[in-house]
């Protein structure tokens, strides 16, 4: 059974008409024809070759086991060997997949990540057969994984070089049965496709230079990409309804930029029944200068990618959609600029927000903070949910906490932080927890209003926790996620190239899975 599947890198971006390049396709088969320029091959022990890599042993003469020893290429997860010309296989990649435990789900898809990276998936024209054999896994239908790992991976965003990359990969995932092949197309084109189309969404956002990216265009951009996905409401608010709605906090961040904010509202009616819906709140700060606690120039074009956390819940509703997964799932994005200008919010101001809770704006840096409390004020007030999931770049101290490998989880209890840490898991994207005091509760009062928007250090990441917790409701499941150094890596991982990483849709898109069962 043979499936064919383009998946364009490109988004529909208002005012940009030129689509981006890279391609990938991905079909399923039990054989591959001979003239596929390149095979990659798994090796799980380097004295016992058995199918594919038997065969091109006993077809080169014995060169294959020979240029294994001279290389010491050792047979461990990961590791890779690139050769020419072994038997009819004018290209052949080799990859390590010794697993003491069998390979879980992110594994196998790293091991895709790698492979799209050895090749150079984004550069070249690859006509590729990856036989997936005989590999030790817990997962039923390995080959699925590999090639969502290397959809992941094959990304690249060159909408700003005159040069595009037109790294072109047609990848045939060759499986020990027919019904293997038939259903791992199905788990791949039906469902796992549309996550790593999720988190490329998620990428793009984050990766657009704030310029172009500000509150309007990021609701331009979703609403052209959700166009005609079925069982979805969008509902955008505008400084008129902010206004009315009381959100001093959303629309005080807005200020001090002629670009006005936005609350971004994806509605996503996709259970049988008529389900309370899980909440997912992303911060959308589309540029963060600090406003007039300005931030040093160092890194300062980084925060371009501060709307991350919005971004993020854009693409999981987009992935959840697209599937047609069993839940109500409804995405709340509030969208603001944060820029110094005599309009600008001053430290020292207070800001009245939708709840009636008056907040002292001590640094006017700490903005994150100030547009979810509206959000997820919003989002328990109009649409009770069962459970709130908020996620942002909130904080450089979470970061220095926790490093790029996991983002911070905050929860009231910590039996959830411990099921998050479970998701993150099987997702592939980790997280760690950090806690929420009675104290921390204590360092935001202000003399002056009811709380004040920072304390008066450490620690900074539960700080910032605190204010968003005030605004949530005591009895409802909440989720904190601080993604602040996660989002953005300055080198490649197997999953995704250096910067963004579109961090938080296979997480949550776990989570959303775990709740529709
Ligand atoms: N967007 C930043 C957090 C951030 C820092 C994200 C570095 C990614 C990389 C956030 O708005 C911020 O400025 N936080 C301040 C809070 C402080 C003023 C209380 C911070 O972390 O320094
Ligand atoms: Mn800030
Ligand atoms: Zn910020």
């Amino acid at each position: 059974m043979k499936f064919k599947h383009l998946a364009l890198l490109s988004i529909a971006m208002v005012g940009f008409s030129t689509p981006l390049l890279a391609t990938s396709s991905f079909e399923f088969a039990t054989s591959a024809s001979a003239d596929k320029k390149s095979h990659v091959v798994f090796i799980n022990d380097v004295n016992n070759l058995d199918g594919i890599s038997q065969i091109l042993d006993q077809g080169s003469v014995e060169h294959l086991s020979k240029l294994i020893e001279l290389n010491k290429f050792s047979a461990e997860k990961g590791n890779t060997l690139h050769l020419q010309m072994i038997g009819a296989a004018e290209s052949l990649l080799l990859v390590g997949t010794y697993d003491k435990d069998g390979l879980s789900a992110p594994e196998l898809q790293d091991l895709g990540g790698k492979i799209a990276s050895s090749l150079n998936s984004t550069k070249d024209m690859l006509d590729i057969a990856v036989h997936v054999q005989n590999l030790e896994t817990t997962e039923a239908l390995p080959s699925a994984h590999i090639a969502y790992g290397y959809h992941l991976r094959h990304y690249s965003f060159d909408r700003y070089k005159t040069k595009k990359s037109e790294g072109k990969s047609d990848v045939l995932l060759v499986t020990g049965s027919a019904d293997d092949a038939a259903n791992a197309a199905n788990l791949y084109h039906s469902d796992l496709a549309f996550i790593a189309q999720g988190v490329h969404l998620t990428r793009d956002l984050a990766t657009e230079p704030g310029k172009n990216m500000y509150p309007q265009a990021f609701v331009d951009v979703v609403k052209a990409k959700f166009k005609g996905i079925k069982n979805v409401d969008i509902d955008v608010l505008d400084m008129r309804d902010i206004k009315k709605l009381k959100m001093g906090a959303l629309e005080g961040v807005g200020l001090g930029s002629i670009n006005d904010p936005r609350l971004l509202v994806i509605n996503y009616r996709g259970s049988q029944k008529a389900d309370a819906p899980i909440a997912l709140v992303g911060k959308g700060i589309t540029f963060d200068t600090g406003g007039i606690s300005i931030k040093p120039n160092t890194g300062m074009w980084a925060m371009k990618s501060d709307l991350s956390g919005a971004a993020a819940v854009a693409g999981t509703l987009y992935a959840s959609a697209q599937r047609g997964e069993n839940i109500n799932l409804i995405g709340f994005m509030p969208l603001a600029e944060n820029m110094p200008s005599q309009d600008a919010i001053r430290p020292g101001d207070v800001l009245e927000t939708m709840k009636g809770v008056s907040i002292e704006v001590i640094s006017t840096d700490a903005e994150g903070r100030l547009i979810l409390a509206d959000a997820v004020y919003y989002a328990q007030q109009k649409y009770k949910p069962k459970m709130l999931l908020n996620i942002a770049t909130l904080t450089g101290s979470a970061g220095r906490a926790l490093g790029d490998e996991y983002a911070a989880v905050i929860t009231r209890d910590f039996e959830l932080s411990q099921q998050m840490m479970d998701v993150g898991e099987r997702s592939g994207e980790l997280v760690w927890p950090l806690p929420l005091h009675a104290n921390h509760f204590k360092q935001i009062e202000s003399p002056i209003a009811d709380i004040k928007n920072s304390g008066a250090g450490n620690p900074g990441a539960s700080i910032g926790a605190a204010v968003v917790a005030t605004f949530i409701d005591e009895d409802l499941p909440w989720v904190h996620l601080d993604i602040a150094s996660v989002d953005w890596l300055e080198a490649d991982i197997d999953v995704a190239p250096k910067g963004s990483q579109g961090w938080g849709v296979r997480f949550m898109d776990q989570l959303v899975r775990d709740y529709a069962k």
